[in-house]
């Protein structure tokens, strides 16, 4: 997930790019960059880090009389994922001839096709982007119609994006489309404004036309022209957005928390796209860089993190030896070092960081890579540290998560591992029918997780009866015991309550003992294997007055009467279920911590990523 901006109107376009820039950074903020046309002729600049670096650049190298001329330019903030965050990789991005510049927010799935295909052409690539790519498609389109050029290149690109594109030839005018990123666009008087996100706009106008996929449009100072990619013209509506920068930023909601609890629907699709294989029943990662000769060959899975990413880590575990007959263990990423892991080539160790930044994970990737290990990672930071030192491993194109309780990441890098799974499984004990009826779990998920965040105000009002609680307990079992440890997680690091996730039949050998009149319990009791079981721990918990709050699968009823409160979970397999299940307990924590009025995006004495050991 990007920022981009683009502005034709009156003068100082770098200005109003720079500031349209700073308030979409929270969208990615690891490199920079802004193309405008002065005298009929690009001029770029960019640069690796922060807005600010950009800005500071632009300010210190461009004449002040360019400020006051230009009226016409497009910007970019980066969430890298093809490519590290460098100034070479950083947007804009321009066409063979250096007379189009191109801004890009998505992922362009055909992009290694595409690019072999122009440098047969003759073309030369300076970065490691799949924007560049289009970039030079459009100018390998274009005899004279810059329209025309953009809308044939797009007919020719398989994934998703939201641009915005220059041309020194037609200097009157920006080209914005979409398909599957966000483009609004922004009426002024006299200036016109697109952005990815109305938190750029809003400084110049309330009223904004949001484009639909397939939407391309010609934007002048004037106005706006839309059409289809046929060249169909299309009409949209003038919306008047009544709401202020700030509030933008987090997409209307109160917290980047909920914003981001919210988007695991678009977070999950973006980490399953394009990685599923329903034809042979499996999933292709090709970072993964394993032959299927060496996944078959494997022994052992070693699943490395700290906090979330650990639990994370846990349903893994089950999935690697429910699905592909794998041993696998989680290791306590800060332990592993100072211990004698005993490891090998045969050995396939997972480090996993949203961060790709936590020092003592990157400390057990160093000792791993030492013992000799077939290390990869699974990070969300594309170019963080882990995911250099590892060299191969699988990106979760969750987008930024600026909220220091992590949501989106926790479900997506479970997506991930449970596709590892597959693939491994296809190759050792799957069948290619029991893989593509997986596959299809998999990608159920962004309309499972749905089905949990319609009953926001639901869990909303419940969290009314435990959140003036200083004690809380989460029950599972099975794949949902690191479900009840992420659950206690969240609640521990936003709320302030002394919350614990035990294995429910952990609970007769001590903690019971803490059990009393109203003390919550947090029972994950949805059809996974020992349900029973966990039905008759909530008989215990219920029996010492524990106030349970149950998660049951949708329709079953019985189980639903036999709780103090409960929060449907959507059927599926008892894998996939630990991601709907999550996500409730998130947004439990989210309404409890924000009844107790507390900082819910910087929780006190916490980081978003401990680098220190
Ligand atoms: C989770 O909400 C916390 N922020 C914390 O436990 C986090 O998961 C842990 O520090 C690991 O971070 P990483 O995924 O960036 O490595």
């Amino acid at each position: 997930m990007c920022g981009i901006v683009g502005y034709i109107g009156k003068a100082d376009a770098p200005t109003v790019l720079l500031n349209g820039l700073r308030r979409l950074e929270y969208r990615g903020y690891d490199s920079a960059g802004i193309a405008v046309l002065d005298d009929d002729r690009i001029v770029i600049s960019r640069a690796a880090g922060k807005v600010a670096v950009l800005s500071d650049r632009v300010r210190a190298e461009w004449p002040a009389e360019r400020f006051a001329r230009v009226t016409t330019g497009v910007a970019h903030t980066r969430w890298a994922t093809h490519g590290p965050p460098t100034e070479v990789n950083a947007h804009p991005h321009l066409d063979r001839s250096g007379d189009i510049a191109l801004v890009h927010n998505g992922i362009i799935e055909n992009y290694r096709s595409l690019r072999s295909r122009l440098e047969s052409n003759g073309h030369r690539f300076h970065s490691e982007t799949d924007t560049e790519v289009l970039a030079h498609l459009i100018g390998e389109c274009d005899r004279g119609d810059f329209f025309q050029a953009v809308c044939d290149a797009l007919h020719q690109v398989v994934g998703t994006f939201g641009i915005a594109v220059l041309s020194a030839r037609e200097p009157e005018k920006i080209i914005t489309a979409r398909r599957g990123s966000p483009i609004v666009i922004g009426i002024g008087a006299g200036e016109t404004i697109i952005a990815s996100d109305a938190a750029a706009i809003l400084a110049h106008t309330q009223r904004v036309i949001y484009l639909d996929d397939d939407d391309i449009a010609i934007v002048t100072a004037e106005g706006v022209e839309i059409r289809d990619l046929h060249n169909i013209p299309v009409t949209r509506e003038i919306t008047e957005l009544g709401y202020d920068a700030a509030a933008a930023e987090k997409g209307g909601h109160e917290h980047f928390m909920l914003k981001e609890i919210h988007e695991q629907p678009d977070a999950l699709a973006n980490a399953i796209r394009g990685r599923l294989d329903f034809n042979l029943g499996s999933a292709v990662l090709a970072g993964m860089g394993t032959s299927a000769r060496e996944l078959a060959d494997l022994q052992r899975v070693v699943l490395l993190g700290c906090g979330t990413s650990m639990h994370a880590g846990l349903v893994g575990e089950y999935a690697f030896e429910d699905l592909a007959d794998i041993h696998a263990e989680v290791q306590q990423a800060a332990e592993f070092r100072y211990r004698n892991p005993i490891l090998g080539s045969r050995d396939l160790v997972i480090a996993i960081s949203q961060s790709g930044e936590t020092a003592d994970t990157l400390a057990a990737v160093r000792e791993a890579n030492q013992k000799g290990a077939f290390v990869m990672s699974l990070c969300n930071v594309v170019g963080s540290t882990i995911a250099r030192e590892t060299g191969r491993g699988v990106y979760l194109h969750a987008g930024p998560e600026i909220s220091v309780a992590s949501t989106k990441a926790f479900t997506c890098q479970v997506a991930v591992l449970l596709m590892m799974a597959l693939k491994l499984g296809r190759g050792r004990r799957f069948s290619r029918e029991e893989g593509i009826r997986f596959a299809r779990e998999i990608e159920q998920l962004p309309a499972l997780v749905g089905k949990v965040l319609r009953q926001n105000a639901r869990i909303a009002e419940i969290a009314w009866e435990y959140a003036f609680n200083e004690h809380a307990f989460f029950i599972g079992r099975g794949p949902m015991y690191p479900v009840a440890l992420e659950g206690a997680l969240k609640l521990k690091e936003i709320s302030y309550i002394h919350a614990e996730g035990y294995h429910a039949a952990e609970l007769k050998h001590g903690p019971i003992a803490l059990l009393q009149q109203g003390t919550p319990v947090i029972a994950i009791a949805c059809d996974v294997p020992g349900k029973d079981k966990t039905l008759g721990n909530i008989e215990e918990c219920c029996a010492r007055g524990a106030k349970v709050l149950g998660l049951v699968t949708e329709r079953d009823h019985e189980t639903a009467e036999r709780m103090h409160d409960f929060i449907t979970i959507p059927r599926c397999h008892p894998l996939v279920a630990t991601i709907p299940a999550v996500v409730a307990l998130q947004l439990f924590s989210y309404h409890v911590a924000r009844l107790r009025g507390c900082e819910i995006d910087q929780p006190r004495n916490l980081a978003k990523s401990v680098t220190v050991e």
